[in-house]
């Protein structure tokens, strides 16, 4: 007899990070059977590894796709292409995929998934706000410098709460199916304008450089940066950040009929949380 679809989890492909482990929350929140996709997990997840693709997937219904270290980068549109084929052969019936804004890489990628003959939706997201508190700029605000190869560019950053709140809506109600979601904050800042404010906020001073990008390179490499993740941060500041994903767009209000969070709002939260912790002399 076939298991009740209701019990089958749902996949969460980079479940422990930033927007797959408020997802995962959201699901357990309201008591829906979850599968974290994580190295870590039994089984595990491991998009170097595709022996463990098919395993993480078995007995699914669905699954949230965050790729690693970014769709951007070669490889990425391929991996989509397989790893929806074989959700299709397990009878996943529904794919939700996290994607970036202005990159011709990630685009290829969701074209694979638009044409594997699963349902899908993709959410193509601007920078998170999240990077500032639980990526890699976190140690440079708690060192109280934040040194970037950006200079006058505004990103309309978005919250990954809003994000995890509109792939929740994805996985678990109808009507996103065939859906492309352009998902940004409601208005754009300048990496300076948004280190300010952090700084306003936790009272601290907080120094903005911006810098070349031999220099954001050397830094890189000095803090053992893995060499794929260096040059996707090359590629994504020469040539992603030109202007072109400037503007911001209306996923979140088309999604779940109202406004994204501000980074205003985002920053106040944060604060609370505690994680910003430099300690000026
Ligand atoms: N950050 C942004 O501003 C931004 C903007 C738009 C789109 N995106 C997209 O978001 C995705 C995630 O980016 P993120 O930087 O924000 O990272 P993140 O979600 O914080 O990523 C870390 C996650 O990746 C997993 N991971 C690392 N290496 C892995 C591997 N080899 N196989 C399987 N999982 C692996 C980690 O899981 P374990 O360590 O538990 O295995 C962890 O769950 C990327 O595809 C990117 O294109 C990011």
């Amino acid at each position: 007899m076939d298991s009740n679809p209701e019990d089958k989890p749902v996949l969460v492909i980079g479940g422990t990070g930033k927007t797959g482990r408020r997802i995962v929350k959201r699901l357990r929140d309201h008591h829906i059977p979850v599968r974290v996709g994580s190295r870590k997990e039994n089984p595990s997840f491991n998009w170097e590894d595709r022996t463990t693709w098919e395993s993480a997937l078995r007995g699914t219904k669905s699954a949230y796709i965050s790729y690693y270290p970014d769709l951007a980068v070669e490889n990425a549109a391929k991996d989509i292409a397989d790893f929806s084929a074989i959700a299709r052969k397990n009878g996943v019936n529904r794919l939700v995929l996290l994607s970036g804004r202005g990159e011709e890489e990630a685009q290829n990628a969701e074209n694979m998934l638009i044409k594997s003959g699963v349902e899908w939706t993709i959410i193509r997201c601007s920078w998170f706000c999240q990077n500032f508190s639980e990526g890699f700029l976190l140690d440079q605000i708690n060192h109280g410098e934040v040194s970037l190869p950006i200079g006058d560019v505004k990103e309309p950053f978005i919250d990954a709460e809003d994000i995890a709140d509109v792939a929740f809506a994805a996985l678990t109600e109808q009507g996103h199916e065939g859906k492309l979601y352009e998902m940004t904050g409601s208005s754009s800042i300048s990496f300076e304008e948004a280190t300010n404010k952090i700084a306003g906020a936790i009272g601290k001073d907080i120094k903005y450089n911006h810098i070349s990008i031999e220099k954001f390179e050397e830094m890189l490499k000095k803090d053992q940066t893995p060499r794929v993740y260096i040059d996707f941060l090359i590629e994504l500041f020469t040539q992603v950040f030109d202007g072109r994903n400037t503007n911001s767009e209306v996923g979140v209000q088309e999604a779940l009929g109202h406004k994204p969070r501000s980074f205003d709002d985002y920053v106040r939260a944060t604060a609370e949380s505690g994680i910003w912790t430099i300690q000026n002399a």
